[in-house]
């Protein structure tokens, strides 16, 4: 960003302008990048950034300001320069230990919401909490409409465990979900079983595709997977089936693409589930959810 000296006047929506011509070659959110990123500075939420738009900053803030957009400019993803991410209307904390949530995951919050319906108590695994955002979103849900949920969370990172359990304390529901390390299902054997419900969002990307420069700074382990990416969905399925009840459901989030590779995939556990895929279904293929109901 260009340097603005000390005797410089700059008002808010001057700083954002800059910002967002700052970044405009590198990332396709430009504008609100700089809103997110000077917001995040002064404590002021969008529509307060746009009301005291014509409000000066301090030379303080601007050097901040400048700080930030640089190393947006490197292609850090935003989340990791403020710490901060929001996922189902849900302020969560992100370091470069945890994918940074995102928006198509809320699916898989939304499918079990729609299979918890009105039980009255449910017990679930959420494998990779990452963040610990899907489980987190779904206990928050389930708790104000009174459902007893309990959950397991599962992780490879033990930095990850730790960023999932201050999130879960932030959104008070720390008493009900515990984080275990471990690996896949592994970190669950010694639990009592059978559970009502599984989700997982594990790494799906192939790691001969070509990924875009914000990937380079999130977690190898969150993102890569061999056999094409499917590796670690196919043992996920595997595992679940003894750890399901009958009727219980697992629901486990793929990539972008991989609706054509799934029907080989999917075809030895026929018999264990019942199958089928969410998400979009056009010929984009952005992101696909597979549901499988235990028989
Ligand atoms: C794609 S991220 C998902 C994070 C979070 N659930 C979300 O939806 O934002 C995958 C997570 O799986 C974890 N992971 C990778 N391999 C694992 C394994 N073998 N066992 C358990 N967790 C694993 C990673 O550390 C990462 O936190």
């Amino acid at each position: 960003m260009e340097r603005l000296s000390s005797n410089n006047q700059v008002t808010i929506s001057e700083l954002i302008h800059r910002g967002t011509l700052a970044l405009a070659g590198v990332s396709p959110s430009a504008r609100l990048d700089s809103e997110v990123l000077l917001g995040h500075l002064l404590g002021f939420t969008k529509t307060q950034l746009l009301t005291r738009g014509d409000a000066e900053c301090s030379q303080e803030v601007i050097a901040h300001f400048s700080a930030f957009v640089e190393r947006r400019q490197r292609g850090e993803p935003v989340a990791y320069i403020t710490g901060e991410r929001e996922f189902w209307g849900l302020s969560f904390q992100v370091s470069p230990a945890v994918l940074v949530p995102r928006p198509e995951s809320e699916l898989i919050v939304e499918e079990a919401l729609a299979f918890v319906g009105s039980a009255r108590s449910i017990r679930c695994v959420d494998l990779g909490v990452g963040s610990g955002c899907l489980s987190i979103a779904l206990a928050v849900e389930l708790q104000k409409q009174r459902c007893d949920v309990r959950c397991i969370g599962v992780d490879i990172s033990h930095e990850a465990l730790r960023v999932a359990a201050a999130n879960a304390q932030r959104h008070g529901v720390d008493g009900r979900i515990s984080y275990h390390h471990g690996e896949w299902l592994d970190g669950v054997k010694d639990r009592k079983g059978p559970f009502d419900l599984i989700i997982a969002n594990p790494p799906y990307i192939d790691p001969t595709e070509e990924v875009p420069l914000d990937l380079s700074f999130e977690p190898r382990e969150a993102l890569f997977a061999e056999e094409q990416g499917l590796k670690d969905v196919r043992v996920i399925i595997e595992s679940a089936a003894s750890m399901l009840r009958p009727g219980g459901l697992l629901l486990v989030e793929v990539g972008a693409g991989k609706r054509r590779a799934l029907p080989q995939l999917l075809a030895p556990f026929e018999s264990q589930y019942e199958i089928s895929l969410v998400g979009d279904d056009s010929s984009a293929d952005r992101f696909t959810v597979v549901r499988l109901v235990r028989r």
